[in-house]
């Protein structure tokens, strides 16, 4: 019920898919594994093939037990429903995979994040996330205090908290309403990013 009326108001405010973006900045490096976390219903599955693993975790059984479900004959793609914090990254190669957090940072708090970074820094990270920046308009802090994450953060907090990251703001790119992205990415080239988001 929530993935249904949650994709009804994206879908009617959307103006573009940060998928449409996200897939060609994966294109341009050796990816062998996507480790989408906090997948929900797996959005970026439309936009690739069996050329990649694919493995969404989810907290949320809902998701998980749907796409387990729908996919049962696919190899390539694998869904866990499990938080951020119990996932074992060794099982995979940092060289061939990247880590994609579309929109969890801003659920999830300080600590977690913390332990997230430390766990993953040899791995190519890519987020987006909802940003608090000075001098947005109304319409776009009501859209902020709306959304289900209770840590949409303020821009330096987010690069406080995100060491090593590079950093670029997607402003007004997704939606048809004023409403601004902060692109956060490890280990991933700085103009790759600034070409694809910004
Ligand atoms: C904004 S939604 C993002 C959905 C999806 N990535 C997309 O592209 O549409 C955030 C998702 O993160 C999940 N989530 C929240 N806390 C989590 C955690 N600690 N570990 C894993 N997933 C989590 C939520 O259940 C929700 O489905």
């Amino acid at each position: 019920m929530y993935s249904y009326f949650y994709r009804l108001f994206q879908s009617l405010i959307l103006k573009r898919s940060f998928n449409e973006d996200l897939i060609k900045l994966i294109k341009q490096h050796n990816v062998q594994d996507i480790i989408d976390i906090g997948s929900a219903d797996s959005p970026l599955l439309e936009y690739i093939g069996d050329e990649y693993s694919y493995h969404g975790y989810e907290l949320d059984p809902y998701f998980t037990n749907k796409l387990n479900l729908k996919y049962k004959d696919s190899k390539k793609f694998n869904f866990y429903n499990k938080g951020v914090d119990d996932i074992d990254f060794e099982r995979f190669n940092p060289d061939n995979s990247i880590i994609v957090l579309v929109g969890l940072f801003h659920h999830i708090d300080d600590i977690q994040v913390k332990r997230f970074i430390d766990k993953t820094k040899r791995f190519k990270v890519f987020a987006i996330d909802a940003v608090k920046i000075d001098g947005q308009k109304n319409i776009t802090k009501l859209l902020m205090a709306l959304d289900r994450g209770n840590f949409i953060r303020k821009i330096d907090n987010y690069k406080k908290l995100l060491i090593d990251f590079n950093f670029c703001v997607a402003k007004n790119r997704y939606l048809r309403l004023p409403y601004d992205h902060l692109v956060s990415t490890r280990n991933i080239d700085k103009d790759i990013v600034i070409k694809f988001f910004s």
